[in-house]
């Protein structure tokens, strides 16, 4: 990590982290370069039901982040402006990894800009090699015994096993002929 001195404002970087993964940890790293802290916010209320619960969730970024000595990680529950301002930040930090991203993080930037026009959204673009990953990918992968190595910290793995079920990784073949 550089010395260079930092701007005085803290970010918070919101999402679900259902598990945090490389690309996650990217965005934090560069986001930590440039702001003074960085609040990782875990969302404990999802509509999409989250695989890990809340505690998981949150020693999986505490780990995954100890070397980050400007990330702090926590988890926050209703509306992000609420939680920003009670944390007195002013920036939220997202990932973009393609244009596939941009339509949903638009809209969710201005939603946010309406509920609160003293909070700006800052975008970093996602490194290339992570720009396929995803939260439900690396699980997706994982249970079919895929090797994850390259997309989540080996302590995030650890974590998983044993929380998530690992399917039999045998190609069924299949007999029936078509059109018989
Ligand atoms: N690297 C890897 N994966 C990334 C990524 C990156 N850089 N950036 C995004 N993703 C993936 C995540 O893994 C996740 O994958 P999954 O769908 O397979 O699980 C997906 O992109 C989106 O996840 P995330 O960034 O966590 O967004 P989210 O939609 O789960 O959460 C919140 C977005 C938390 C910011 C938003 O829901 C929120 O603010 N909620 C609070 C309520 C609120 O204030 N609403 C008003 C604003 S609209």
């Amino acid at each position: 990590m550089s010395s260079k001195p930092k701007s005085n404002v803290s970010a918070v970087y919101p999402g679900s982290f259902d598990p945090i993964t490389n690309g996650h940890i990217c965005i934090v790293q560069r986001a930590a370069e440039v702001f003074e802290e960085v609040i990782v916010a875990v969302l404990m209320n999802v509509q999409k039901k989250p695989t890990f619960s809340v505690e998981v969730r949150l020693r999986m970024a505490e780990e995954a982040l100890a070397d980050v000595k400007n990330a702090r990680v926590c988890a926050f529950s209703g509306l992000l402006v609420n939680f920003m301002h009670s944390r007195n930040s002013k920036v939220i930090i997202r990932g973009l990894r393609a244009m596939s991203d941009f339509e949903y993080e638009f809209q969710m930037a201005l939603m946010n800009r309406q509920l609160a026009p003293d909070i700006e959204t800052f975008f970093i673009v996602t490194e290339p090699q992570y720009s396929y990953l995803s939260s439900s990918a690396v699980k997706n992968v994982f249970q079919f015994g895929g090797d994850i190595s390259s997309m989540v910290p080996e302590c995030v793995r650890n974590m998983m096993r044993g929380k998530l079920p690992e399917y039999p990784n045998k190609t069924i073949e299949n007999k029936t002929k078509p059109f018989e």
